[in-house]
């Protein structure tokens, strides 16, 4: 039977991680997958998340099961730090899920069960995986316009695709820093996008998987609280790159509007038909930083630094294509936010940077600039020149 399985196409961001595992060059820079890393290259444990572990390795009696929703400590820190004194907690089903990806799942899944025919518009571009789960799901996946040609949020194009929607159709929006991108909408953009959802009778999806990492920790949850606090809303949170918890697969999926016990319910069914019992000891860290207030002012303080160290390297980066271009063209990663930057280069072009430089990024142009240090961003500039792009 088992013959009868197709090759699977290779992930394009975790397919590039092998691909520069492999690259025996000296100087070959990774700018791929989506995690922080200091100057020396090095993606560290956060200094709060080390001393919770602490803690936690010491208190801990036991490993039996929690709760099939996950520990409510957890549940209860994340609808805060989500969403908010705005929406009360009592309006929120929230579940634990294996990082934001699980969240993804389980709230496409969930949107599957209330609406087997919704379609889902998801924007052009966004992370590969989304298109990926949605196929797996066989859910009906619909595009929107997202990107102008000068790197910026094609808001207008946005508009007017989604304008389209049916009412009962769900629409995948990044909350911050949008990936691939970094280009968020405008406030004034995100209003319009509120007032549309709720005219049509849309369903708002958020992805909220790099909240801290662009202008703050309340400022890159704006979007998300007024959606939540205008109608119904899914939300899926991420705790990899916030608290460094990558492989802890730490995130939850939260649910605002109809009756909250029913979809508490439906999502903790959703859980026990997937995979059970959430993963424990990330949002076990999570729950320890976020419930003490010396361990969370230092990891505030650490994914502070994070942001500035990222805006420092997107301000360094600008300067030397300026200089190289003699021009303002690539300016555009000044404005955009968190992790990523989509450069406009072609497949061709990123091909040939890891050609002939050693330079990994995804194939749709897509870099981490956290991946940067003041001493490789001249290289890539340069590279980046001399590819043409
Ligand atoms: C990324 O986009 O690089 C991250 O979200 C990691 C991943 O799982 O793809």
């Amino acid at each position: 039977m088992l013959d009868a399985l197709q090759p699977q196409p290779p992930d394009a961001i975790l397919g590039l991680m092998a691909a520069f595992r492999a690259d025996p060059r000296e100087g070959k820079l990774d700018l791929g997958v989506g995690v922080w890393r200091d100057a020396e290259g090095r993606t560290p444990v956060m200094r709060a998340a080390r001393e919770a572990e602490r803690r936690i390795w010491e208190g801990e009696t036991t490993k039996t099961y929690v709760a099939l929703a996950g520990d409510p400590a957890f549940l209860d820190a994340m609808a805060a730090l989500v969403l908010g004194p705005g929406t009360p907690r009592e309006a929120v089903a929230v579940v634990a899920t294996p990082g934001g990806t699980g969240a993804v799942r389980q709230g496409l899944e969930l949107v599957r069960l209330a609406a087997p025919g919704a379609a889902v518009w998801v924007p052009d571009p966004t992370w590969p995986n989304h298109l990926s789960i949605l196929r797996h799901l066989r859910m009906e996946t619909r595009r929107y316009r997202y990107l102008d040609a000068a790197q910026g949020v094609d808001e207008a194009g946005m508009l007017a695709d989604l304008s389209g929607a049916r009412p009962g159709d769900a629409v995948l929006l990044h909350g911050c820093c949008h990936n691939p991108s970094g280009a968020d909408p405008s406030p004034e953009a995100w209003a319009a996008l509120d007032a549309l959802v709720r005219e049509k009778g849309l369903l708002p999806f958020v992805d909220l998987a790099y909240q801290g990492f662009g202008a703050g920790l309340e400022m890159d949850a704006a979007a998300t609280r007024m959606l939540a606090s205008s109608g119904e809303c899914l939300i899926a949170a991420s705790c990899s790159k916030s608290f460094g918890l990558y492989r802890e697969r730490a995130g939850a999926l939260l649910a605002v509007g109809g009756d909250t016990g029913v979809v508490q319910a439906n999502l903790a069914h959703l859980n026990r038909q997937n995979y059970s019992f959430p993963p424990d000891h990330g949002a076990r860290i999570v729950s320890t930083i976020l419930g003490d207030d010396a361990l969370r002012a230092d990891w505030e303080a650490e994914l502070s630094d994070i942001r500035a160290t990222i805006t420092a390297l997107r301000e360094r980066l600008a300067a030397e294509l300026r200089r190289l271009t003699d021009g303002g063209r690539f300016d555009f990663v000044l404005r955009h936010r968190g992790m990523f930057s989509r450069l406009g280069a072609t497949p061709a072009q990123v091909e040939a940077m890891c050609r002939d430089r050693g330079i990994y990024m995804v194939g749709d142009g897509r870099i981490n600039v956290a991946g940067l240090s003041a001493a490789t961003v001249p290289v890539l500039a340069r590279a980046m020149v001399e590819a043409g792009v």
